[in-house]
C-alpha cells in the first residue's frame, strides 16, 4: 500500500461522528455504535485499555464468559475496520476471582487468533506503582498483545530506538575491527517497557482511575504507523491515545461512554492542539529519590 502524504493539519475540527477526510473525532456513547458507523479497513492502529471487568466506576461487573462474549463483538468490529497492513494493541491487566487471578491476555489472545492476527510481541509494561498487596506479590506489569492483521504490516524501528547502553563500543576484532558494533541511531527498545503509570503525582494525572502514560501510546503511534494515517480506541478514556497520535502528525478517533470522560478527553484534545499539553517526554529517565543505601538521587535509563 502506498504510504499517505501527510495531510496539511489545518483542522481543528473535533467531530462527534466519523469522517475519514478529517482529523479528530471523539464519540460520546458505546466503542459498538460507533465501530457500526466506520467503513472497512479505515483504521491503521487500533490501541487500546478494555475495561478489566474488575468493578471500576464505568463498568458494570458481569461472569468472565460473559465478558469474553462482549470484548469478542468488538474485536471482531475492530479487526473489520482495521487495513491490511495495521496493527492492533490489546493493554490489559488481571480478572480477579475468588482472590484467584486471570491474566486477561491470556482469555483474550483466542479471540484474535481465531480471527487470523497474528501476534507480534507481548510487551510487558513494568511500573513501580500500585496497590500493595498482603496475601501476594505486589503486581507490577500488564500486558500489551501487539498483532498484525496480515504478514505485510507496517513497522518502523528507527522512530523508537532507544540510546545505546554503551554507544562507543567498538568491534576488537575482525573485519570491522575499530568500528562501531552498535547502530548509531540506537537500539531496539526491547519487549519490557519501563513507563511510570499515571498515579497522583504524574504531570498527566486526571480524574480517571487508569489512564495510560502518554509515552506508551507514542511509541507504538510512531512504529505501527505512517503521519496521516488513522489511530483509534475504542474505550478513549481521557484521550491519551488520540493526544499520542496527534502529538506525531497522525489522526485520532475515539468512543467513550461516560460523558464525563468525554469531557475530559475533549479539553485534553484541544490543549493538545493548542501546543499546551504537558506531558512526560518519551524515554525520560526514571528517577530513584535518595535513600538509606543510597545517598544519591539516582537516575537510571527507563529501559
Ligand atoms: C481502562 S479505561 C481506558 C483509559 C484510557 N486508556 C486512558 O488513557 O484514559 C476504559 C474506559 O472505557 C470506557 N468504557 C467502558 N465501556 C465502554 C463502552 N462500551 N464503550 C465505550 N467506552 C467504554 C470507560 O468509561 C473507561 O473510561
Amino acid at each position: 500500500m502506498m504510504k499517505q502524504e501527510p495531510i496539511p493539519f489545518n483542522s481543528q475540527t473535533i467531530r462527534s461522528d466519523f469522517d475519514v477526510n478529517e482529523r479528530i473525532s471523539v464519540y460520546s456513547g458505546d466503542a459498538i455504535d460507533f465501530l457500526k458507523s466506520i467503513p472497512d479497513e479505515a483504521f491503521q492502529l487500533i490501541i487500546t485499555s478494555p475495561p478489566y471487568n474488575i468493578g471500576k466506576e464505568y463498568e458494570k461487573k458481569v461472569d468472565l464468559k460473559e465478558y469474553i462474549n462482549q470484548q469478542t463483538i468488538i474485536i471482531n468490529e475492530c479487526v473489520r475496520t482495521l487495513r491490511a497492513t495495521g496493527s492492533i494493541c490489546w493493554q490489559t491487566g488481571n480478572f480477579v476471582e475468588n482472590g484467584s487471578i486471570i491474566p486477561l491476555d491470556i482469555m483474550i489472545y483466542p479471540i484474535f487468533e481465531q480471527l487470523g492476527l497474528k501476534l507480534r510481541n507481548r510487551i510487558i509494561w513494568h511500573f513501580e506503582h500500585g496497590l500493595h498487596s498482603t496475601k501476594r506479590l505486589s503486581g507490577r506489569y500488564e500486558t500489551v498483545l501487539w498483532f498484525s492483521k496480515t504478514d505485510n504490516y507496517v513497522f518502523n524501528l528507527d522512530p523508537i530506538r532507544i540510546p545505546q547502553k554503551y554507544p562507543n563500543k567498538k568491534h576488537f576484532k575482525g573485519p570491522n575491527i575499530g568500528k562501531l558494533s552498535g547502530n548509531p541511531l540506537g537500539k531496539n527498545p526491547g519487549d519490557v517497557w519501563n513507563i511510570p503509570n499515571v498515579k497522583n503525582n504524574h504531570i498527566e494525572k486526571l480524574d480517571h482511575p487508569c489512564q495510560f502514560p502518554v509515552e506508551l501510546i507514542e511509541r507504538f503511534v510512531l512504529s505501527l504507523t505512517n503521519e496521516g494515517d488513522w489511530v483509534f480506541d475504542p474505550y478513549l478514556g481521557t484521550g491519551t491515545t488520540i493526544v499520542a497520535a496527534l502529538r506525531h502528525q497522525r489522526k485520532g478517533a475515539g468512543s467513550e461512554i461516560v460523558q464525563k470522560y468525554v469531557d475530559i478527553s475533549l479539553d485534553r484534545v484541544q490543549k493538545e492542539l493548542a501546543g499546551v499539553l504537558k506531558t512526560r517526554p518519551m524515554n525520560k529517565p526514571i528517577y530513584i529519590p535518595p535513600s538509606e543505601n543510597n545517598k544519591e538521587t539516582l537516575l537510571y535509563e527507563s529501559y
